[in-house]
């Protein structure tokens, strides 16, 4: 399938778009500062993968937050249990979740897989690796290519 291109110029902070590439959900999140410290705030002791060992990424994303800038994330919206599509659920303790202390991110439905808001899984849920990041990078500061 032939690159899609993502206009983030009217994505607000704290807001998720989605985009389709190859027939698949690519959500993009524009992370608050807060967002973000919240997520680097997570490590092994509540996420199964938090260092990404498990190729579930392009080789030049790095780091906690799995993106090219720390703000915008860039995700494949597809569950790495059984393909369900996670809801988005970024304020902490939002209701549904089924846990306490939930940090914000993503929560699927299906069998209760949570992922954060790097699409990192969390431990003790079905999903088995993190949620995938697909090719992309900046046109320019407006616009992402996809794929
Ligand atoms: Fe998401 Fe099973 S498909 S938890």
């Amino acid at each position: 399938g032939a690159p899609v291109q993502a206009d983030i110029s009217k994505l607000e902070p704290g807001q998720r778009m989605t985009v389709e590439w190859r027939g698949r959900p690519i959500w993009i999140i524009n992370r608050t500062p807060e967002m973000i410290e919240r997520t680097e705030a997570l490590g092994a002791d509540s996420l199964a993968d938090p260092n990404s060992e498990v190729p579930q990424q392009p080789a030049y994303i790095q780091g906690d937050l799995r993106s090219i800038k720390p703000e915008i994330g860039v995700l494949i919206g597809i569950c790495t249990h059984l393909g369900c599509s996670p809801l988005f659920r970024p304020e902490p303790n939002a209701e549904g979740v089924g846990v306490d202390n939930w940090p914000g991110g993503f929560f699927c439905p299906c069998h209760g897989s949570r992922f954060d808001l790097a699409g990192r899984v969390f431990s003790n849920v079905p999903a088995p690796t993190n949620l995938e990041v697909p090719p992309y990078r900046f046109e320019n500061d407006d616009i992402i290519v996809v794929g």
